[in-house]
């Protein structure tokens, strides 16, 4: 097992985490444990879950994905939680991807201004971004993540074999953060990485824990996103856009794939406003090419684009905000770039040969 400690609270990563949640559990003899799971979870992930450990708990399911992450299921899981007659000594624990832990966090740490929870994070993404950081919320009036709170959980469990029924795509999305980590921070992860050909649940274990090192050493240095932890940007701007975008559209994209496009684009910029060498931008253009294709953009759609970078929360002034890579390992927060080299990294994308 590794453990990984921060500050306030530790991530447990591998095959034999049961018995440090047993010993935890028996340790803090909570008067009540609830598990929140959504309908994928409930079904592929609860069952292993309750094999590897012997615990009385209510179960709180609620629909899965994105746009169940609202008030409305919050209601639900607070109405569960009275119903339970859940105290200020009871736990919550999130069993799912990056909605349930963010959802699950926040439901937690307003209930009777705060119960303790344990993240257990089951796709890729909860695994190596979302459940670290204390960044709790849920989306608001078509936004997302506008309404929450920083609060740190009891402990993060991160249990491999849940990635078994996660499905490719959702894996694939979730590997996109690895790369991220990779290019900001560490030139020897992103040679490692691209030894990973095919993706597959097994190989990613020490992956995993790499990006989580990463990830642990942006938050504590800048638990509150005020400079550094600003390097996570990097691949955001453009790829939140693309996001938004794609998901009016019939093909929307997961956050990860509309990432990989984003950073294909940034990293254009980074060469083109910046230092990064033009070897630099193929390895990633190509790697990031060999594992998600090519999406389609429509060229129609690079103006509507801009007005979504535009409205990015991350912006100040009507500048929109860029992290750009010096090099591959090397990370620069608040660059700013106009339209129209965006634009440009756009028709980058767009001449590629997918
Ligand atoms: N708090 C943070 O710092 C942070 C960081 C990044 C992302 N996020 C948030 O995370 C969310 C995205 O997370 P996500 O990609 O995990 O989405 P998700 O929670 O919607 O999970 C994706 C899908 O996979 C299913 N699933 C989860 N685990 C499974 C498993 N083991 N087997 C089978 N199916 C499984 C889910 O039911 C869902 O349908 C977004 O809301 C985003 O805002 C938060
Ligand atoms: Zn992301």
């Amino acid at each position: 097992m590794n453990i990984i400690e921060l500050q306030d609270y530790k991530i447990l990563l591998g095959e034999d985490i049961w018995t440090e949640l047993a010993y935890l559990l028996e340790q803090r003899q909570y008067s009540r444990v609830l598990l929140l799971v959504d309908e994928n979870t409930g079904r592929d992930c609860l069952p292993l879950f309750r094999a590897n450990i012997n615990l009385t708990a209510h179960v709180i399911e609620i629909p899965a994905g994105e746009q169940h992450k609202n008030i409305k299921t919050c209601q639900g899981i607070w109405q569960a939680m009275m119903d339970y007659e859940t105290d200020r000594r009871s736990l919550l624990i999130n069993l799912g991807g990056g909605v349930v832990g963010d959802m699950g966090g926040f439901c937690a740490a307003t209930f009777k201004r705060g119960i303790d929870f344990i993240q257990f994070p089951t796709t890729l993404l909860a695994q190596v971004d979302a459940s670290i950081g204390g960044k709790l919320g849920i989306d608001f009036n078509g936004i997302k993540n506008s309404v929450g709170l920083f609060s740190n959980p009891e402990a993060v469990f991160i249990y491999p074999p849940f990635l078994d029924t996660l499905p490719y795509r959702e894996l694939r999305s979730g590997f996109a953060e690895i790369i991220k980590h990779a290019l900001i921070l560490d030139e020897k992860y992103w040679q490692t990485i691209q030894k990973a050909d095919r993706l597959s649940p097994h190989g990613l274990t020490h992956l995993i824990q790499s990006s989580l090192h990463i990830k642990q050493h942006v938050v504590e240095e800048d638990p509150f996103e005020k400079n550094l932890r600003k390097v996570l940007n990097f691949g955001h701007t453009i790829g939140h856009a693309v996001e938004s975008y794609a998901l009016q559209t019939d093909t929307p994209l997961l956050h990860g794939e509309a990432i990989a496009v984003g950073m294909i684009c940034e990293a254009w910029l980074s060469h083109k406003t910046f230092v990064l060498k033009q070897s630099e931008l193929k390895a990633i253009t190509d790697f990031i090419l060999k594992i998600y294709g090519k999406p389609q953009l429509n060229p129609k759609s690079f103006e509507q684009l801009i007005a979504l970078m535009r409205q990015d929360k991350k912006n100040e002034d009507a500048k929109i905000n860029f992290t750009l890579l010096k090099s591959i390992g090397n990370a620069i927060v608040n660059q700013t770039c106009g339209a129209d080299s965006i634009l440009d990294s756009l028709a980058y994308y767009q001449g590629l040969e997918g």
